[in-house]
C-alpha cells in the first residue's frame, strides 16, 4: 500500500499532466478506526478513535477565471462549474465536494476559481471514514490555499455541516475529529460535550488491532442512523419533561432509565450510558496495560450495539463470533455506524496469521463473501504540503 509521500507524489504528477502546470499545494487527511465509543458522538458522549495510514490527497492551484475544475482519480470523474452559478452534483463524491465549496464560500469569499485533483487509498464503504477524509482534506486545501485560517475545530464543523446539509445525515463529529486531530502512536480520548480531547499512548504490547471488513456496504444515509438520532433525542425530551433539570445528554444517569416507558428509548439510552462508561474504562485499561479487561470491554460494546442499539447485522455478528471462537482474540466488536463495514479485534501478535485465516475461511464458508482483513498503523491527522517551496514533509 502506498505511503503518504507516494500518494502526494502521484497526485502531483497526475495534476501536472491534466492541468499542464504543477499544483500550488497538496492537502491530505487520513481515514480512521474507532477503538470504542460508538454512536455516542452526536449525543455529546465519549469516543476513542485514531487516524490510520490511508489518506485522501487534494492538490490545488489558482485559475484566472471564476471556474472550478475538480478531478477525482478514484471515481474517474470531473466536475466543472462557475463560482457564480448553481451546480447540480451528479454523483456522491461531487455532492461532498460541492457541499465543501459552497459552505466554505458562504463563510469566506473566494477571489477566483481553482483547479483541484483528488486521489487516495482510503477503502470506500469499509467503515474507515473515506468520506470524512475527503471532506477534511478538501476543506484543509481550501483553507490553506485561500489563507482563511480556520482552526481545526472550525474545519471539522464545516465538514459536519456538509454531511447534514448535503448528505442529509445528522452525523456527529467522530470521523472528522479523528481525521483532523490524530497523532501517530496515540489514540484520541474525545469528549463531544466539551469538544475537547487528550491523547493516550496507543501501545498494545503483544497485541495488534485487526480490522475484518464484512464487505457489506451500506451507506449511513440508507441505514437507520437518522432513526437512532431521533430516538435518542426523543428519549432526552421525554426525560426533560419529567425532570426539568435534565436538559442535556450528560445530565442523564442510569437511574433515570426506568422513567422511560418506551422500551426502545430505554434500550437506546442504556447503550449510550454504558458505552460512555466503557470508553472511560478502556482508557484506564490501556494506561494499565490490562488487555484482558480491554478485550472484555470491546466485546461488551458489541453486545450493547447489537442488542440495545440494534445497529449490527448478521455478517458483523458472525465475524465477532468467529473472532471470539479463536484462542487468539481478546475482544471483538463492530465498528462505525453499523449495518455493514467492519469489526475491530484485539489479537495476539504472534497468532495474527492464524487468526486472519480462520476468519476468512469461516466467513466465506458461511456467506460466500470474501472478508477483507487489514492491519493499519496510527498516523498524524490532516495537513498541507506546499509544493512549490522546497519544504520537507514529515509524516
Ligand atoms: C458514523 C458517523 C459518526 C459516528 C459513527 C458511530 O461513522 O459518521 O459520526 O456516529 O458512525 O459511532
Amino acid at each position: 500500500m502506498e505511503t503518504l509521500e507516494q500518494l502526494i507524489s502521484t497526485n502531483c504528477k497526475n495534476f501536472e499532466q491534466f492541468f499542464q502546470s504543477p499544483p500550488a499545494l497538496v492537502a491530505y487527511a487520513p481515514g480512521r478506526i474507532n477503538i470504542i465509543g460508538e454512536h455516542t458522538d452526536y449525543n455529546q458522549g465519549l469516543a476513542m478513535p485514531c487516524a490510520i495510514n490511508r489518506w485522501v490527497t487534494v492538490s490545488i492551484s489558482p485559475r484566472t477565471d471564476d471556474q472550478v475544475h475538480v478531478v477525482s482519480i478514484d471515481f474517474d470523474g470531473k466536475m466543472i462549474f462557475s463560482l457564480n452559478s448553481i451546480y447540480e452534483p451528479k454523483t456522491l463524491w461531487e455532492q461532498y465536494i460541492y457541499g465543501c465549496i459552497t459552505l466554505f464560500m458562504q463563510m469566506h469569499s473566494i477571489p477566483s476559481g481553482f483547479n483541484a485533483m483528488i486521489s487516495g487509498n482510503v477503502p470506500i464503504g469499509a467503515g474507515v471514514s473515506s468520506s470524512a477524509a475527503l471532506e477534511v482534506a478538501f476543506v484543509n486545501a481550501l483553507n490553506e490555499f485561500f489563507k482563511v485560517e480556520l482552526n481545526g475545530l472550525e474545519i471539522i464543523k464545516l465538514c459536519q455541516q456538509v454531511e447534514h446539509q448535503y448528505l442529509h445525515v445528522k452525523s456527529g463529529l467522530l470521523d472528522q475529529y479523528a481525521s483532523q486531530f490524530s497523532k501517530k502512536d496515540k489514540v484520541l480520548m474525545l469528549d463531544f460535550h466539551s469538544l475537547s480531547h487528550t491523547y493516550i499512548n496507543a501501545e498494545t504490547t503483544g497485541y495488534v488491532w485487526v480490522l475484518c471488513d464484512s464487505n457489506i456496504k451500506r451507506t449511513l444515509a440508507g441505514s437507520k442512523y437518522s432513526e437512532r438520532v431521533q430516538e435518542t433525542q426523543a428519549a432526552l425530551k421525554n426525560l426533560h419533561e419529567q425532570i426539568s433539570d435534565i436538559t442535556e445528554f450528560k445530565d442523564i444517569e442510569l437511574e433515570h432509565l426506568s422513567l422511560l416507558k418506551d422500551i426502545v428509548q430505554q434500550k437506546r439510552m442504556r447503550h449510550y450510558l454504558s458505552e460512555n462508561y466503557r470508553v472511560k474504562a478502556v482508557a484506564e485499561a490501556l494506561k494499565n496495560h490490562d488487555f484482558i479487561l480491554f478485550g472484555k470491554l470491546l466485546t461488551a460494546s458489541h453486545i450493547s450495539l447489537r442488542e440495545d442499539y440494534e445497529v449490527s447485522c448478521k455478517e458483523l455478528d458472525y465475524l465477532v463470533e468467529l473472532a471470539l471462537d479463536t484462542d487468539y482474540c481478546l475482544g471483538s466488536r463492530m465498528m462505525g455506524g453499523g449495518f455493514g463495514g467492519c469489526t475491530i479485534n484485539l489479537v495476539k501478535e504472534e497468532y495474527v496469521k492464524e487468526f486472519c485465516n480462520k476468519i476468512q475461511e469461516g466467513y466465506y464458508r458461511k456467506f460466500n463473501i470474501e472478508g477483507i482483513i487489514n492491519i493499519y498503523e496510527t498516523v498524524n491527522g490532516a495537513g498541507t504540503y506546499p509544493v512549490h517551496k522546497n519544504v520537507q514533509y514529515h509524516a
